[in-house]
């Protein structure tokens, strides 16, 4: 179910990209208020929605105990606004994880990994109660694939998984030049739909040499705040 909060443009131009990732933030502040206390540690994710979470936590960085990251970048902006960044492996589990994505469907599936993230974002995923996902309307589609599936490979598996790829449908390119803070390599994955996330999720996860698929649909979101120009809507 999708419920309308607030926030329209009057002006009568239309919303930037930018402002509708910053609303979602802003939702995102409010969604996790009833949260936060001396002892919270929350999850923060990656990328330029993320980071608008990022920038507004940190108004309110006196009322919870810190955050474990998803990244070195989110780490780091998270401590130069004075926020304490904890280890996943001392904190167990967080109440909730806050991240954008790439695509998102229906049933909350979604595709992540544009900014090379996914392994430690499934990873803080996984340890959280709750995936709030923030998202400008433009990621929202019907099917997920139209946006490029990354895969973080073991550097010298690389070419066996781009063939074992190519053999599920799914046309592989090398993200030249990146290397994960996992210290490994970026396969995006082109030309395929995937009607059937979960199972395609797992039988990428198969493939010797693949540390993650970008696929979130085994753990997908539980909420989603996402910007649209007449608001944002809240649907679960
Ligand atoms: C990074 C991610 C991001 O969540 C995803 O790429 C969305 O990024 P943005 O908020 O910049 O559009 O998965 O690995």
């Amino acid at each position: 179910m999708g419920t309308a909060l607030r926030f329209t443009r009057q002006d009568g131009h239309d919303m930037t990209q930018d402002e509708l990732k910053r609303a979602v933030a802003a939702a995102a502040i409010e969604e996790i208020t009833p949260l936060l206390g001396r002892d919270t540690i929350i999850g923060v994710g990656t990328g330029s929605t993320a980071n608008f979470f990022v920038d507004l936590l940190a108004e309110h960085k006196h009322d919870f105990l810190g955050a474990v990251a998803s990244s070195e970048a989110t780490a780091k902006r998270l401590r130069d606004h004075g926020i304490d960044v904890y280890e996943l492996n001392h904190v167990g589990t967080v109440p909730v994880y806050v991240d954008g994505a790439d695509e998102i469907d229906a049933h909350f599936n979604m595709i992540k990994g544009g900014g090379a993230a996914l392994t430690r974002e499934k990873i803080v995923a996984a340890c959280a109660e709750r995936f709030v996902c923030i998202a400008d309307a433009s990621k929202r589609v019907d099917v997920l694939g139209g946006f490029p599936l990354p895969i973080e490979v073991i550097p010298m598996a690389r070419s066996y998984v781009a063939r074992e790829m190519v053999k599920l449908g799914i046309t592989p390119v090398y993200r030249d030049g990146v290397v994960t803070d996992n210290g490994n390599q970026i396969l995006d994955g082109y030309e395929c739909l995937f009607e059937d996330p979960r199972a395609m999720e797992q039988r990428l996860n198969n493939i010797v040499g693949v540390v993650t698929n970008g696929l979130f649909a085994q753990r997908g979101a539980d909420v989603l705040l996402l910007g649209t120009e007449h608001g944002v809507e809240r649907h679960t």
